[in-house]
């Protein structure tokens, strides 16, 4: 009999996790792969393209939550997902990443003691005020399979007392999804319907709340773009968008220049557009490690990171809002003495699907979970 699994998106970085998993399960007639989407981001730009781009299936059950506060949303999603595994009852259920999504159902499904594994287990910035933060460390507490992307995640993992059984190290499943699309990125040359050239821009995005959910905060960062070289290249985030509008902070960053702001890009448009960048200005998590893969240097407008690899092996640097900072960067930029991407990046995205599908058919066929 079919073992059915349970696979949980939510938000935009979801979707390239599920997307390589989605691929392995279908190579297996004896499991039956569900996608469920919870709705937490759900204008077309944020959700459906991806779906499209991916090859990912249509999902078999949609939540529709949409957005809100974190207790609102994390909430809604847990009433609705427990509806969906009490009628389908699934063996296992897969949760990714660290958002509201990832926690809500996690809960859920042990509470109905359904097996959880976690994609992209044991991340940790230290830095509670981070709501992801608190995400990654309860999913984790709660998950029976820990499927952990760098060295680091298995040493915060042993330091909170998760047992080492649980714990697989399996490599950065974004890089692999990258590594499936490269010829795809590596053909569309998307800078060229901006007018830009290849290496000559500098490319933004921007949306995590601290940057972004006061006035004082995202002027700071609206000021820093200004020092970026030119010509600089934004897709806008919603978040960051309904911010600037409220503010009328718009004209600020109209008037300082270059800065182009264009709507949030489809998968393979945006790491086009990494790729050809002269650097990248952001404060998102994976965008470290498609930097670092495409040898981009990456300023990471945050304080700290939950992937110490990429700041230790590859092209990330903690610049925050600190514009002196950004400066020595830039500087080191100018002189040819940016650090490099060592091999070890390259291998990181190397058959993460694979391993963890086959953990977790061992565990489905009555191995330990
Ligand atoms: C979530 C994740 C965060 C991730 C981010 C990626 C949590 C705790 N946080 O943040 O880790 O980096 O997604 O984007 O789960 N909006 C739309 N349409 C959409 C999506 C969002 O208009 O399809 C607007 C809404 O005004 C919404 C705001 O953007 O309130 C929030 O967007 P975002 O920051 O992406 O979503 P979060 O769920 O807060």
């Amino acid at each position: 009999m079919a073992s059915t699994v349970v696979s949980v998106v939510g938000a935009r970085p979801n979707f390239m996790k599920v997307a390589p998993l989605d691929r392995e399960f279908s190579r297996f007639p004896e499991i039956r792969h569900l996608i469920v989407h919870t709705g937490q981001h759900y204008n077309p730009e944020m959700s459906a393209v991806f779906f499209e781009q991916l090859g990912l299936p249509d999902p078999n059950y949609h939540l529709g939550v949409g957005s809100g506060r974190h207790g609102e949303m994390t909430g809604k999603i847990m009433i609705e997902f427990e509806k969906v595994c009490v009628d389908i009852q699934p063996d296992m259920v897969v949760v990714v990443g660290d958002v509201n999504s990832t926690i809500a159902a996690a809960l859920v499904a042990r509470k109905l003691l359904i097996p959880v594994a976690h994609v992209e287990a044991g991340l940790r910035s230290f830095d509670e005020t981070m709501p992801e933060e608190l995400n990654r460390r309860l999913t984790d507490c709660l998950s029976n399979l820990l499927f952990v992307s760098e060295p680091a995640g298995v040493t915060n993992l042993r330091n909170e007392g998760i047992a080492p059984d649980r714990v697989h190290l399996v490599g950065d499943i974004m890089l692999e999804t990258l590594r499936t699309f490269l010829p795809a990125i590596e053909s569309l040359e998307k800078w060229e319907s901006f007018g830009l050239s290849k290496g000559s821009y500098s490319l933004v995005t921007i949306h995590r709340p601290s940057n972004v959910d006061t006035p004082q905060a995202l002027t700071e960062t609206i000021d820093i773009l200004s020092l970026l070289p030119k010509p600089v290249l934004f897709p806008v985030h919603p978040r960051t968008q309904a911010r600037m509008n409220e503010w009328g902070l718009m004209d600020k960053i109209l008037a300082n220049g270059t800065c182009r702001l264009v709507s949030p890009q489809p998968y393979v448009d945006f790491l086009s557009l990494l790729q050809g960048s002269r650097l990248i200005f952001s404060d998102s998590g994976s965008v470290q490690s498609e930097a670092s893969f495409f040898d981009v240097p990456c300023l990471i407008c945050r304080e700290n990171t939950e992937r110490p690899i990429y700041l230790e092996e590859g092209t990330s640097e903690l610049v925050g809002r600190n514009s002196e900072k950004v400066r020595e960067e830039l500087g080191k930029l100018a002189e040819g003495s940016y650090k490099k991407s060592t091999p070890t990046i390259r291998e990181l995205g190397r058959d993460v699907a694979r391993k963890t599908v086959n953990r977790i058919r061992d565990a489905l066929a009555g191995g330990p979970v």
